[in-house]
């Protein structure tokens, strides 16, 4: 089966479950560790676990809920991926990617990724959200490597645009707007699932990286070797290692936590940013 046929059949299992899906036209968002509460803000749902879908894989990490949640915010249809599957847990790039090809393959209007990360840049503080202007790939691998990818777009898709400015601006604005702190910055992502050493921090500070994270990077190119629109968002959940108080440590029940807490702060970014939608959605 082709890749391309491949995600046919997964767009299809999710349109014979809620139909709206149908004919596009929605905001994709993947949520990251402890933001899957999002979807409390959401009405008229439909949730459809990630093991009857056909194509997608199971999550396994603690605080992934593998489901797809279809609802509405303040009028604007959303598809949202609630956990998502890693490099760490031993799925192909491919598997990785596999949900949020389905989102661009249904049409969505643009999608917006989420994460938790640590803040490399001394100003991001924890509970911030940082809006992603760019992302530095450390993982050492690409979802387009091989040839099915050659069917879903170009070879060699540019990068230079890929987190789309106008969107970008509008999440900062609407987040700052509503009180919330918030941020921009440049996402890098490296395979996990140990965290960083402090060397590495300090590697990544100084190649350019504000705050750092295991996911979103074969996302933002699977999603953009498509031609879909892409913004995305860190909830800073943690100073990455070496960068906080002398003698911290890191865990993920904390990152995690964290997220929860900040969940409300991404909610009001989002509607902020429906709120001004006349201005920037493009059906
Ligand atoms: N490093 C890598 N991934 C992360 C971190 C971190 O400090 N925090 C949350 N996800």
């Amino acid at each position: 089966m082709t890749l391309r046929t491949e995600l046919q059949r997964s767009a299809r299992s999710i349109i014979e479950r809620d139909s709206r899906v149908a004919t596009g036209n929605f905001l994709g968002i993947v949520l990251g560790s402890g933001l899957g509460g999002f979807v409390e803000s959401l009405s008229n749902v439909v949730e459809i676990p990630y093991t009857e879908i056909d194509g997608f894989s199971k999550t396994t990490v603690a605080g992934h809920n593998g489901t797809v949640c279809v609802g509405e915010i303040d009028g604007t249809l959303c598809v949202v991926l609630r956990g998502r599957v890693h490099l760490y847990e031993g799925h192909s790039p491919d598997s990785v990617v596999h949900g949020v090809r389905t989102l661009v393959q249904l049409g969505a209007t643009a999608v917006i990724v989420t994460n938790a990360a640590g803040g490399v840049r001394s100003d991001l503080g924890v509970g911030h959200l940082m809006v992603i202007d760019d992302h530095i790939n450390l993982t050492g691998s690409n979802p387009l490597i091989g040839t099915a990818s050659k069917e879903l777009g170009p070879r060699f898709p540019d990068m230079s645009h890929a987190w789309d400015p106008q969107l970008s601006g509008v999440l900062f604005e609407a987040s700052a707007a509503a009180g919330v702190p918030t941020a921009r910055g440049v996402y890098a992502g490296v395979p996990g699932p140990s965290y960083e050493t402090p060397a590495e921090v300090r590697m990544i500070g100084i190649l350019g990286g504000d705050a750092v994270g295991m996911s979103t990077v074969f996302e933002a190119i699977a999603i953009r070797h498509m031609g879909g629109r892409l913004a995305g968002v860190s909830v800073i959940s943690n100073a990455a290692a070496g960068t906080g108080e002398p003698g911290s440590t890191l865990d993920h029940e904390h990152v995690s936590d964290v997220a929860v807490a900040a969940t409300e702060r991404f909610t009001k970014m989002i509607r902020g940013a429906l709120a001004t939608r006349d201005q920037w959605w493009e059906e």
